[in-house]
């Protein structure tokens, strides 16, 4: 099947298996590979992007289901300089695998958007679906809170 969408503000079409993952189509499809794949059964958020501006995890989604969507991958969320939330993971020392950090991040600007006042206890609950396996979360969740912050403006 034919497939278009609008990826990082560039339309693309492919002609894509109807089983095809929308992990799949990004990484395999167009090159993508700061979208990783950690669990690939929905556990882990290493394959977080946004879907019509909602944060999806793309090993769970056909590509198919983004037809005629937009889609921002990790790729596309700076402009010109490193977006706000990107700052905020290496002030806090967030970056700390490189593995998980790009959906981490993808995840967090999305959870930035619904809530920017968030408190420490409500960043931490709200990371539940991005799993870090390897140091902990404190400098995660303190880059979480204030690249919200910054996202709003706020400092
Ligand atoms: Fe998608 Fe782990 S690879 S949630
Ligand atoms: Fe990536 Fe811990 S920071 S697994």
């Amino acid at each position: 099947m034919l497939l278009t969408l609008t990826v990082n503000g560039r339309e693309v079409s492919r002609n894509v298996e109807p089983r095809t993952l929308l992990v799949e189509f990004l990484r395999d499809g167009l090159g993508l590979t700061g979208t990783h794949i950690g669990c690939d059964t929905t556990q882990c958020g290493a394959c977080t992007v946004h879907l019509a501006g909602r944060a999806v995890k793309s090993c769970t989604v056909l590509a198919a289901q983004a037809g005629g969507a937009e889609v921002t991958t990790i790729e596309g969320l700076s402009g010109d300089g490193l977006h706000p939330m990107q700052q905020a993971f290496i002030d806090h020392h967030g970056l700390q695998c490189g593995f998980c950090t790009p959906g981490m991040i993808m995840a967090c600007v999305a959870l930035a958007h619904e809530d920017p006042d968030m408190t420490e206890a409500q960043a931490r609950e709200r990371l539940v679906g991005n799993i870090c396996r390897c140091t902990g979360y404190n400098g995660i969740v303190a880059a979480l809170m204030d690249g919200a912050k910054r996202m709003a403006g706020d400092v």
